[in-house]
């Protein structure tokens, strides 16, 4: 999915499949359940509406529907959505206007630039799979550096029982070839619970907690 050259309609369909494998994981209800008692701290202490940013935000659909569930619980938040594909932010932004959200898309290339402003909190889901420790340690740093409170990350974790949910489930959900081709390559890609622990020792991140999350997940939050 991250081939830049990749024909819109089969990034779309992927995209697509992406998303019905996010409502089957419950990848909304888990960001929402770390964001809540963050926004409602940052509502105690400040009249300031908090920034909020997707990086490797794909086609929009965690800040979508975050930003339903803020709006509908009376929280004003300014959200960002990242990505280094242009097709991404297009489809991304155009997605947002047909559902009514206010959230801003730009490019970004997180490896080569920083994160272009400060933002209270940094989301980022499937994403580190794609990337070797180095470049992982670096892009951590990048999203503690750039937020004021919090970053929150999910990915997968390299399991076998996580390879044989990839294959099975990618069938299952969607019809997309490279949904089925990404799925079980992003496991073997994925890093296990003790490498991403030296993967933050090393990047001198601390006050971290790491959970182990269904389905083969896991959830790494960073508190400043
Ligand atoms: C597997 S998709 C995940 C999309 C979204 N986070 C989600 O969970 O649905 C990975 C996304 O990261 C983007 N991406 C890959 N490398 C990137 C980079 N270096 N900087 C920013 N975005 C990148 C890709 O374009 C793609 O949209």
């Amino acid at each position: 999915m991250d081939d830049p050259d990749l024909p819109q309609d089969q990034h779309d369909h992927a995209l697509r499949g992406l998303t019905t494998i996010h409502r089957f994981s419950g990848l909304v209800n888990r960001f929402w359940k770390t964001l809540l008692p963050l926004l409602k701290q940052s509502r105690q202490e400040s009249s300031d509406r908090l920034t909020i940013a997707d990086v490797g935000c794909g086609d929009g659909y965690l800040l979508r529907q975050l930003s339903a569930k803020a709006t509908a619980a009376g929280f004003d938040v300014q959200w960002i959505g990242y990505d280094f594909s242009s097709t991404a932010c297009t489809l991304a932004a155009q997605k947002a206007d047909a559902a009514g959200a206010e959230i801003r898309f730009e490019q970004l290339d997180i490896l080569a630039s920083e994160i272009p402003q400060k933002v209270d909190v940094v989301l980022n889901s499937l994403f580190l799979h794609h990337f070797e420790a180095a470049d992982v340690e670096t892009i951590l740093r990048k999203f503690r550096d750039a937020s004021t409170q919090a970053f929150i990350v999910e990915d997968l974790r390299r399991t076998v029982l996580g390879y044989c949910l990839a294959w099975s489930c990618g069938r299952l959900l969607t019809r997309s070839p490279i949904v089925h081709y990404d799925g079980v390559v992003s496991v073997e890609g994925a890093f296990s619970i003790s490498e991403i622990q030296t993967i933050l020792a090393s990047a001198n991140i601390q006050n971290t907690e790491i959970q182990k999350r269904w389905p083969e997940r896991f959830v790494l939050t960073y508190r400043h």
